[in-house]
């Protein structure tokens, strides 16, 4: 009773202490990404170590970095947000000289006062130790000499790290953690991750699917650059029979062997945790939606022809900050007219709207999570026959896109759904003559998973319950477009976030009006930006 009483208080007074500071309270919470790594574990081959780096500083000039953003599956895995980190796991349980038991351990930044006058408070290994729940944390400088022998496992899984990591000349930044695994795992100068997964693509090859597997290897020869001299991808690619196949295929496990690295293991477990959401998940990613549909709607009722892009898009964005989201997901795009053709156009710097339609694509990060919403609407309130014609095939490819989205389906129903409704109305209006020129005004896919990253991770196979997709077809005709002038210059896309369950897709950033009518209704209604007067400067 002593014992429950004492936690009581404890909690009670940490909540107080929390909203003293008045911090946000509702970030996921240490348990949540306890339970992740768990979750990791029971994933793993036998025999495994797991090693994954926080994300990279980004120069933008001078001494001024871009704005640091956690590495999504560190953070899921840890929610650690500071910069200069790796985190170890392993798949059975370890143990020191001392005998100490553990089968994770983290490297963090170490506390600096001086660092932390210019650049905010680090966690450091007290920090992390209680408020994250980790128990083996070191300074970042102790891997180095941690007996840590990565030749005894069978396979060292990590995240391939891009080379876009700079050395700042810190103590056990980034640079060094790298380069100190590189050396503890034998790391070969001349290894690259993403020819190892070709290789043991092959070296896990069916005799009986050598077809599939030929033309794996094929598409992985077109797409990388550097695998395109590879004498054994080559060789199996052309060789004249699968006799020989074999052949190469135990030269190439005969190479494998040599190293115990790995890029497949880890990814594929961390895209099949973040594919499905759990429940505190939801909520935030929940909310990061809700926020970007109220965005939406804010940007409706204040929209007017002198609006300049730069000005629409900070509207959604304020009402992101209003409601306390840290970030934008991804850039935001707003492109008025032609602009909307540029599908990523985030320069977003047209000075007049004017009565174009303008296609909006943004989404708030609330808490890591990000919404990922497009509306498209007359910057004058009213759509006209042509901008029309167009929506409504973007409207009901979409409607056939969610109602596709069911538990079971393939990944690609909602693409397929919406790509024959887009077919079917451009030959209707006489933009395209055969349904083979769809993609012209069609040129992207409808969907993709969404989460902590825009473009999140998952295993793109049949849908499961639990998982957030986007769907969100778009017609683009750009300028100087092979048909009706009456059809240049219009852009639109619909993009909504959908979950899936089994009881079939909830659309989660429905609150944003999507039909014409309702559109053009919620653009009638007043806006406290209308009295929004700024002094003119010259
Ligand atoms: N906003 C990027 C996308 O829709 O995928
Ligand atoms: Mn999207
Ligand atoms: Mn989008």
């Amino acid at each position: 009773m002593g014992k429950y009483s004492f936690s009581l208080v404890a909690i009670l007074l940490l909540g107080f202490l929390v909203s003293a500071q008045n911090l946000p309270t509702d970030y996921l919470d240490s348990n949540f990404h306890k339970k992740r790594r768990e979750a990791v574990r029971k994933l793993l081959p036998p025999n495994t170590a797991v090693v994954l780096f926080a994300n990279a500083e980004r120069n933008r000039a001078n001494d001024v970095d871009y704005v640091y953003h956690q590495d999504p599956n560190f953070y899921y895995l840890t929610g650690y947000k500071e910069p200069n980190a790796a985190l170890v796991m392993f798949s059975e349980t370890q143990a020191d000289a001392a005998g100490n038991q553990f089968d994770e351990i983290i490297y963090v930044q170490e506390r600096d006062a001086r660092a932390e006058q210019w650049t905010g408070k680090r966690l450091g290994v007290e920090g992390v130790k209680e408020k994250l729940g980790f128990d083996m944390v070191f300074n970042g400088s102790e891997f180095e000499n941690f007996p840590l022998d990565f030749a005894k496992f069978d396979i060292v899984s990590f995240v391939d790290f891009q080379n876009d990591y700079r050395d700042k000349n810190g103590k056990a930044d980034l640079f060094d953690l790298i380069k100190t695994f590189k050396e503890k795992a034998n790391y070969p100068s001349d290894y690259n991750p993403i020819r190892n997964d070709v290789y043991s693509i092959i070296s896990e090859a069916d005799a009986s699917k050598m077809e599939e597997v030929v033309k794996t290897v094929e598409r992985y020869l077109n797409r990388y650059e550097d695998l395109k001299e590879d004498e054994f991808l080559n060789d199996f690619v052309n060789a004249p029979n699968d006799d020989l196949r074999k052949e190469i295929k135990n030269k190439v496990l005969l190479i494998q062997r040599e190293n115990n690295l790995d890029s497949k293991v880890l990814p594929m477990a961390m895209a099949k945790l973040r594919e499905t959401k759990t429940p505190e998940e939801m909520k935030l990613l929940k909310k990061a939606i809700e926020i970007s549909a109220v965005g939406q709607i804010e940007v409706m009722k204040a929209m007017h022809p002198n609006m300049s892009e730069t000005e629409i898009q900070g509207v959604h964005e304020y009402v992101y900050k209003k409601y306390g989201a840290e970030y934008e997901g991804y850039p935001s795009i707003v492109g008025g007219g032609n602009n909307g053709c540029i599908l990523h156009y985030i320069e977003n710097n047209k000075t007049q709207i004017g009565d174009d339609l303008v296609l909006m694509d943004l989404g708030a990060e609330y808490h890591g999570y990000t919404a990922d919403v497009t509306r498209t609407i007359p910057a004058n309130g009213k759509f006209t026959p042509e901008q029309k014609a167009i929506y409504d095939i973007v409207y009901n490819a979409q409607e056939a896109g969610i109602k596709a989205s069911v538990v079971g389906a393939p990944f690609q129903a909602p693409g397929r759904a919406a790509y024959e409704v887009v077919a079917e109305g451009l030959l209707k209006l006489g933009i395209i003559k055969e349904e083979k020129d769809t993609r012209i005004y069609f040129p992207h896919g409808t969907s993709h998973y969404l989460g902590l990253d825009v473009h999140d991770a998952g295993t793109y196979g049949p849908f499961k319950a639990n998982t957030v997709i986007t769907v969100e077809p778009g017609i683009y005709i750009p300028e100087g477009s092979d048909c009706d002038k009456k059809w240049w210059g219009i852009a639109v896309r619909i993009e909504d976030d959908i979950l899936i369950t089994e009881d079939g897709p909830i659309n989660l950033s429905g609150l944003a009006p999507r039909t014409t009518e309702a559109i053009e209704a919620m653009m009638k209604q007043p806006s406290p930006l209308d009295n929004f007067k700024l002094p003119k400067l010259d």
